[in-house]
């Protein structure tokens, strides 16, 4: 039988431990206030320009490069539709254009893949619900 150790997870020290106990350096700043990676062990994130755009009659502020459900992911948005059967809620999931689950209606132009589309100035992002219907 193993003796139980009385060393907590977060006590244990490794190499990247650094990054593990900061959820890879996810933190609050003047810029996003949700969550967004800042710091990686492999990846570099250049600090780009500030972008405005309107979620759902909010003005919220994204990163230059990035795509809209980035910027909603780091305004703390994770709710992006509702489904068509089922009404559940869907969010971020695949973030590669593959599943479907992020479909917003952007400019008035439903069914777009905010996972795939990049973040522009002033463009106006609503919430999805079911097929979505033009405007
Ligand atoms: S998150 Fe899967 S297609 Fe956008």
């Amino acid at each position: 039988m193993r003796a139980r150790t009385s060393r907590r997870k977060s006590e244990v020290r490794s190499p990247n431990s650094e990054f593990r106990n900061s959820s890879f350096g996810a933190r609050r700043s003047s810029l996003s206030p949700g969550r967004r990676i800042e710091r990686h062990p492999i990846l570099t994130f250049e600090d780009r320009g500030p972008v405005n755009f309107i979620f759902d009659g909010r003005t919220m502020t994204g990163r230059q490069g990035e795509t809209i459900a980035a910027a909603l992911a780091a305004n703390g948005i994770r709710l992006f539709r509702h489904a068509e059967k089922t009404g559940r809620p869907r969010g971020f999931f695949c973030a590669v254009g593959k599943c479907s689950s992020c479909l917003m209606v952007v400019d008035g132009q439903p069914n777009t893949m905010v996972c795939m589309e990049p973040l522009r100035e002033g463009v106006k992002v609503e919430r999805q619900s079911g097929r979505g219907k033009l405007t």
